[in-house]
């Protein structure tokens, strides 16, 4: 059981994105995102409450001009942020400590204690292949996700720490679920605002390819199903023609568990010759079904033009900087719980997952970008113990300094109610006898870690 914890729940700079169609005569899409404590600022000047209310008035901003259209489609915001930051400066939005407020969360996360030392643990477990880091250049998509931070965390500490050569990376990310950008003190490390469904044009020469941008959480790809099919698939295809072009030593496709749908309980735990069962049209097929095609795509790289390609389905990761407002299971009961709210088990809680903690899959990654496994898939994640929704809850609540009530509720979402596998539990032999990895961490000691995170550790 992960030990009972006291503190103070870290904030999140947890962002809405407002998504109005139509103005003018043309039916043009036009996205803003905002940050959430925007949204509290714009409801009081508003006077009004609820979606209706701040929509309403960013309707009228557009009418007025203030707004600019986003002909490239989303993030408009993202993208020229002091378009947005003039208008709400005007109407007395305090922009300046707001964006202060934003910077400081995510320099937190460069400063926390427990990342830093997960960061040292997977440098010294990493160890026999710091030759391999040194001197090259990766380039890594989706960088400043959950997953792609702590890649960059650990490129920074081995060039600040252990090589003498240091590793470059070229770092992109188009922000749509990702944090805002890091302050990268590192001059090797160079970050490029790119949305990954255009091709990347560069000189630099590159190793290295990790592709992990993708709409992982199920809310937010239900939300921007077509971003997420273009991230899988059209993204792929310009990482891997890069790739190609760039004569790289090795190439990441990170794919998904979600490849397996609701597998047949006779596979679970669930071996990479598994073929899936997964539906085409359903609420989760956008992801499940870009995964699929991504990994066919990168196959067919390998095939044809030699790629060495390895495709990497994790399972469920979690850890210390996972978004508080991804919605994934995991931060959702601990972001409850710390607000001493109830902790939300949608449906009867009885499905199962078996949980990854995150130093246990970039280790693996790692191994798997030196190794020789050209065109092939892994399974990344932790076999066991295969804990069922509601006990996750429970363990979480145990953990707490505080009483918390776990309920039942009705799921919120489609995506939860009729889609939801009901196991998801890996068979890693293959990763194992293959790379030689196992997992480190048990789920005590990773909820532990997480949790302390989420109390401002
Ligand atoms: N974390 C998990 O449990 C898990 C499980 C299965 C698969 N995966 C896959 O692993 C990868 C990394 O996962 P994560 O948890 O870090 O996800 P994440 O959502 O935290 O990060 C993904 C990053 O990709 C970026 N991105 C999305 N579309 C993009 C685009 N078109 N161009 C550039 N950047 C884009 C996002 O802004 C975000 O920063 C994803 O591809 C995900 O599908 C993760």
């Amino acid at each position: 059981m992960p030990q009972k914890l006291k503190g103070k729940t870290r904030k999140a700079s947890a962002a809405r994105t407002v998504k109005k169609e139509p103005v003018g005569a043309e039916n043009r899409l036009i996205s803003i995102r905002i940050p959430e404590n925007v949204i509290e600022e714009l409801r009081k000047v508003a006077g009004q409450k609820g979606d209706a209310g701040y929509q309403q008035l960013i309707k009228s901003y557009i009418s007025k001009g203030l707004v600019e259209e986003n002909p490239e489609g989303m993030f408009d915001a993202d993208r020229q942020p002091s378009v947005l930051d003039e208008t709400l400066e005007k109407i007395g939005v305090p922009v300046a400590a707001i964006r202060k407020q934003e910077r400081d969360n995510v320099e937190k996360l460069a400063e926390s204690k427990v990342i830093a030392e997960d960061i040292r643990n997977l440098a010294r477990n990493l160890k026999p292949f710091h030759k391999a880091f040194a001197g090259k250049t990766f380039l890594i998509t989706g960088a400043f996700g959950f997953l792609g931070r702590y890649m960059v965390h650990l490129l920074k500490h081995l060039n600040e720490e252990v090589l003498k050569t240091p590793a470059r990376a070229l770092l992109l990310d188009n922000f749509v679920t990702g944090y805002q950008q890091q302050v990268i003190s590192d001059k090797n490390l160079s970050f490029h605002r790119h949305d990954v469904i255009k091709p990347f044009e560069t000189d630099e020469e590159i190793d290295y390819i990790i592709h992990a941008a993708g709409i992982a959480s199920p809310v937010y790809y239900t939300k921007y199903p077509i971003e997420t099919m273009d991230v899988g698939t059209i993204g792929t295809r310009n990482m891997l023609e890069l790739a190609y072009k760039k004569r790289v030593k090795s190439f990441i496709f990170m794919s998904s568990s979600e490849v397996y749908g609701d597998p047949d309980p006779k596979c679970v735990p669930t071996p990479e010759t598994y073929h899936g069962n997964v539906s085409i049209t359903g609420p989760r097929s956008c992801y499940d079904e870009s995964k699929r095609f991504g990994e066919t795509m990168s196959l067919a790289f390998w095939r044809v033009y030699n790629v060495p390609v390895k495709i990497i389905r994790p399972f469920n990761v979690y850890g210390p900087g996972i978004r508080p407002d991804d919605f994934r299971v995991l931060p959702n009961f601990i972001e409850h719980a710390l607000r001493k709210e109830p902790l939300p088990i949608h449906g009867h809680g009885r499905n199962t997952r078996s949980f990854c903690y995150i130093n246990d899959e970039i280790e693996a990654i790692f191994r798997l970008l030196f190794s020789e496994e050209n065109g092939e898939s892994f399974n990344v994640g932790t076999p066991g113990p295969e804990v069922s929704v509601r006990d996750l809850a429970l363990m979480v609540a145990k953990a707490m300094p505080h009483a918390v009530e776990v309920v039942n509720i009705d799921p919120p979402h489609a995506v939860y109610a009729t889609s939801d596998p009901k196991r998801r539990c890996p068979d890693i032999s293959k990763l194992i006898a293959r790379t030689g990895f196992k997992p480190r961490y048990s789920l005590a000691e990773g909820l532990t870690r997480t949790i302390r995170w989420f109390c401002g550790e």
